[in-house]
C-alpha cells in the first residue's frame, strides 16, 4: 500500500473530509448520507459554518458530525477577525481534525490565494450552475433571463478566482418554458445533492488528475475526460 494518498485504488483508509457551509447544509447533508455507506472512500469528519446560526449545523450535529463555528463578525466576547486571522483560526481547526479534503458547500466568504493554495487539489466547490457559465450568483435567475436551455451544476476544485478551478463533474437539465427561479433552483438542487458526492468519491479514490488545468478522471484501465453525468431530463 502507498503511502501517497492520490494513488488510486487506496481505498484502506477513508479520507477525512471537512464540509464549509454558511446556510441550510443541504449538500452537506448529502455529503453526509453517502459516507453513512462504509464502501465510501470518504467520512465526512467535520463541518465548519462562518455563521453560528447556519441551519446545516444543527443537521450536522443530529447526524453525529463534529461541527465548529469561526465566525469573522464580532461575537459576545470574540473580536472581529480579520480575512488572515480568521483563516488562521480556519486552518487550525481543519489541523486538529486531521482533515484531508475539503468541500465548500454554500460557504459564502472569499478565501485567499495562500489558503486556497494550502488546499490546492484537495477544494472542492459546488456551483449551481454549468461553469463557467453564471458564475456568482443568481444563477437560475441570470439563465432565465439569458433563455438558455439547458442549466446545471458543477462541483470543480477551487482555485484562488471565484468559481473557476478544473471542472470534476457537470450535470445538465433542460430549461422548461413554464420554468420559474423557484422550480428551476429545485431541480438544479437535486442535481448537486447526486454530483458533490459523486465528485468527491472519485477525488478520495485518487481518481482525479489535473493536467493542463482539466480533470482526467481515472476509471479502471482507462482515461476520460472530465465526467459529465447524462442530464435525466430535469426529473426531480
Ligand atoms: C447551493 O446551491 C450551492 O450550489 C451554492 O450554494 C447553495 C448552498 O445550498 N454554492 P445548501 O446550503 O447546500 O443547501
Amino acid at each position: 500500500m502507498t503511502a501517497n494518498w492520490t494513488s488510486p485504488g487506496d481505498f484502506m483508509s477513508r479520507k477525512r473530509v471537512a464540509v464549509l457551509i454558511s446556510g441550510r447544509g443541504s449538500n452537506m447533508a448529502a455529503l453526509i448520507e453517502a459516507a453513512k455507506d462504509k464502501n465510501y472512500p470518504a467520512e465526512i469528519a467535520l463541518v465548519v459554518s462562518n455563521v453560528a446560526a447556519a441551519g446545516g449545523l444543527q443537521t450536522a450535529r443530529s447526524a453525529g458530525v463534529a461541527t465548529a463555528v469561526v465566525n469573522h463578525k464580532k461575537s459576545g466576547k470574540s473580536p472581529k477577525l480579520d480575512r488572515a486571522a480568521f483563516e488562521r483560526a480556519l486552518q487550525a481547526v481543519l489541523q486538529h481534525h486531521r482533515i484531508d479534503i475539503v468541500c465548500l458547500a454554500g460557504f459564502m466568504r472569499l478565501l485567499s490565494a495562500d489558503f486556497v493554495g494550502h488546499w490546492q487539489d484537495r477544494m472542492l466547490n459546488i456551483h449551481p450552475a454549468l461553469l463557467p457559465a453564471f458564475k456568482g450568483l443568481d444563477t437560475h435567475k441570470r439563465a432565465l433571463e439569458a433563455g438558455v436551455m439547458q442549466h446545471g451544476a458543477t462541483v470543480h476544485f477551487v482555485v484562488p478566482e471565484m468559481d473557476s478551478g478544473p471542472i470534476v463533474a457537470q450535470e445538465a437539465i433542460e430549461v422548461r418554458p413554464d420554468d420559474t427561479e423557484v422550480t428551476l433552483a429545485a431541480r438544479v438542487l437535486a442535481v448537486e445533492h447526486r454530483i458533490y458526492p459523486l465528485a468527491l468519491k472519485l477525488l478520495a479514490e485518487g481518481r482525479v488528475h489535473i493536467e493542463r488545468g482539466r480533470c482526467i478522471i481515472n476509471t479502471v484501465g482507462s482515461s476520460v475526460g472530465p465526467l459529465i453525468v447524462p442530464g435525466n431530463g430535469g426529473a426531480e
